[in-house]
């Protein structure tokens, strides 16, 4: 029985562990082989640290998706920060990421489900996230969830390698 709630700091370390395994198993081919194989949760802690304790709910906040085994999964809601946008009203996933060991079992769509029940909460009209072009499985698992690509894209580095990212939208009724 997977569980959805807001996480605490308890949780911190198994978000960073998750983090990097998403990193690890979702992002071959797609970033620097070294770059993945380098990740260490460690690295992840203060960062996670930080959200967790700058939640401020339903607005921005971590959810974590609990198995009774730790951190399934995790996601990162905040307000938008594109400048043509208003974060009044948009709500963005920062960060979505589901333990390896548990894709394809419904995790990630119990955690997107919380994550938008939570943005119309906050009063968010609409949803974003920024997703790396190339990302099959997340761009398939994000247009079940009801995104679309709305035609926005920007470049970034990882790891010293240029990647474009695509916004992904969807209107909240
Ligand atoms: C993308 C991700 C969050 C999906 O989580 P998940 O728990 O496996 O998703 P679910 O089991 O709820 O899948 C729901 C639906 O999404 C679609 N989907 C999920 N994974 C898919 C895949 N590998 N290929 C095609 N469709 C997929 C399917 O329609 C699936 O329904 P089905 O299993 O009944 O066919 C997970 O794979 C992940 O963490 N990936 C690595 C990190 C990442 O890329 N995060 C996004 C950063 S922008």
């Amino acid at each position: 029985m997977t569980l959805i709630r807001r996480a605490a700091p308890d949780d911190v370390q198994g978000i960073a562990e998750t983090h990097v395994l998403g990193w690890r198993h979702g992002y071959v081919g797609l970033l620097p082989q070294p770059v993945l194989d380098g990740l260490r949760p460690e690295q992840r802690v203060p960062r996670w640290a930080l959200a967790v304790a700058d939640a401020d709910w339903p607005r921005r906040g971590a959810l974590v998706a609990d198995d009774g085994d730790g951190i399934a999964g995790f996601a990162h809601l905040r307000p938008t920060g594109d400048e043509d946008a208003v974060p009044a009203t948009t709500g963005e996933v920062a960060s979505f990421y589901v333990r390896p060991d548990t894709w394809r079992r419904g995790v990630g769509s119990l955690l997107m489900a919380a994550a938008l029940a939570c943005f119309r909460e906050a009063g968010f009209t609409t949803a974003t996230l920024w997703v790396q072009e190339g990302n099959e499985r997340a761009m398939a698992f994000y247009a079940r969830c009801g995104f679309a690509p709305d035609g926005a894209a920007k470049p970034d580095v990882v790891g010293g390698l240029e990647i474009r990212e695509l916004r992904y939208r969807q209107a909240l009724t």
